[in-house]
């Protein structure tokens, strides 16, 4: 998309100028030159990926050497190799590397993050400074025959810096904490005018995507709905959006997250105060007996493991009037209320609910099937239902804690899951 990679460069140039301004703020004291450039190695780091970080710190470098004075004190220029500090220039390499290898195993253990950052900060500081006393002393000694012994290159080279150099860690992970969720929602958020389908959008990159990544269009020239069915929406008129699952503790609680999904849209129409909402197992949203929301759950496999799961929600927001062949079963929010609605105001509050809700579902809590058991549709009714290939007359029961279904088919209580029951409504 376009305009992510407007954003992805204008951050990349921003992060680049504080760079090369963080290397002008400095200080020499003896053989030391304080400035504020760690600081901003560390928050490109924390912030970008390993492959952006590695091209803000080249360009900076080549820019270094190609003569502009953008090295600590305003120095530059090719001769720049052989001065005593360069080794702290090429060393910030070690520091991207150790942050990003950080990154990707704290995306497993979300938990260990902080422990994660630590560790690799202070891991990458310390290489950093040894391959900056190893270019020092080389320099120092050999080139320029000081004859500086191994302790007071250390007093000299390294130890003054420690305390700040620490001090500048902590400031940087504090301000990239706070940054980072306001530019990865940047990376997060897709919209597209027109589109195939969002959900086979998600299904084409899942691999270049991140968890959460969400997908909406105004249009859909192929959208799909369960069973194989077509999902067919009018352009700009409903919610029509994806989002992607790729968190291995969300993935493994499979079986909750279309009725979770389902309850978070039921609990965006209650705030938006449409009356008589239900839920009909296992994910669809009813106003009065009419579907106003439809959830279709896919997944990508390989190696006969799952990969992501991909959650595509449609919700009929201002549509006037349905095909007369369905205009009996579907509503919208326009039909049900008389008004219409900002879809991104209601996008931004279905999306808030679903983080909500998949947090909780990722913590164990399953507090959505209470909800969707005090107000599921179906509860108690009979219908009649496509059953293991035959039509029979079914009693639903309730939502089972594994998230299945029981009924009573012929006075017996059965266990359903997804897929395995269709009922017939009408
Ligand atoms: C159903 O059949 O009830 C499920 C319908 C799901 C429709 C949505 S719209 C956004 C996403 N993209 C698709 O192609 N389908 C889902």
């Amino acid at each position: 998309m376009k305009h992510k990679k407007i954003f992805q460069i204008s951050l990349d140039a921003i992060l680049l100028s504080l760079l090369i301004i963080s290397a002008q703020i400095s200080m020499k004291v003896g053989l030391v030159t304080f400035t504020f450039q760690l600081f901003t190695i560390y928050l490109i780091a924390f912030l970008c990926d390993l492959k952006h970080s590695g091209i803000i710190l080249t360009c900076y470098i080549i820019m270094g050497l190609m003569g502009l004075p953008v090295f600590g004190a305003s120095q530059g220029g090719l001769s720049y190799v052989l001065t005593s500090t360069f080794g702290f220039v090429y060393g910030f390499y070690a520091i991207i590397l150790m942050v990003s290898l950080a990154k990707k195993l704290s995306k497993e253990h979300k938990n260990l993050k902080l422990i994660y950052y630590t560790i690799s900060s202070l891991v990458s500081l310390i290489i950093l400074y040894i391959i900056g006393f190893i270019h020092g002393y080389l320099v120092l000694n050999l080139l320029n025959g000081k004859g500086y012994s191994l302790n007071k290159l250390f007093a000299l080279f390294i130890a003054p810096y420690i305390p700040f150099d620490l001090l500048k860690i902590a400031l940087s992970l504090l301000i990239s904490e706070r940054l980072y969720p306001l530019i990865s929602k940047f990376f997060l958020y897709y919209h597209f005018k027109s589109i195939d389908s969002t959900s086979t959008y998600l299904k084409r990159n899942y691999k270049k995507l991140d968890n959460l990544t969400f997908v909406s269009a105004d249009y859909q020239e192929a959208g799909k709905g369960r069973m194989g069915r077509k999902w067919e929406s009018s352009s700009n008129e409903n919610l029509m959006f994806s989002f992607l699952i790729k968190d291995a503790k969300l993935i493994d609680k499979y079986a909750s997250i279309s009725l979770a999904s389902a309850v978070s849209i039921f609990k965006v129409l209650k705030k938006l105060k449409v009356s008589n909402v239900s839920l009909k197992w296992p994910n669809d949203v009813y106003v009065d007996g009419k579907k106003i929301c439809g959830i279709l759950l896919e997944s990508v496999s390989e190696n006969n493991q799952i990969s992501c799961l991909i959650v595509g929600i449609g919700l009929n927001l201002n549509v006037e009037s349905f095909p007369e062949e369905i205009a009996k079963k579907a509503t919208s929010y326009f039909l049900e209320t008389n008004k219409k609605i900002s879809l991104s105001r209601v996008k931004r509050k279905v999306y808030k609910e679903l983080q909500k809700s998949l947090n909780e579902i990722k913590k164990g809590n399953s507090s959505y099937l209470d909800l969707a058991n005090e107000y599921n549709y179906l509860k108690n009714k009979e219908v009649y239902a496509e059953y293991l290939g035959e039509r029979v007359l079914v009693k639903v029961l309730n939502i089972n804690p594994d998230n299945s279904l029981k009924v009573l088919v012929n006075n017996i209580e059965k266990d359903i899951f997804t897929g395995e029951i269709t009922f017939h409504l009408s």
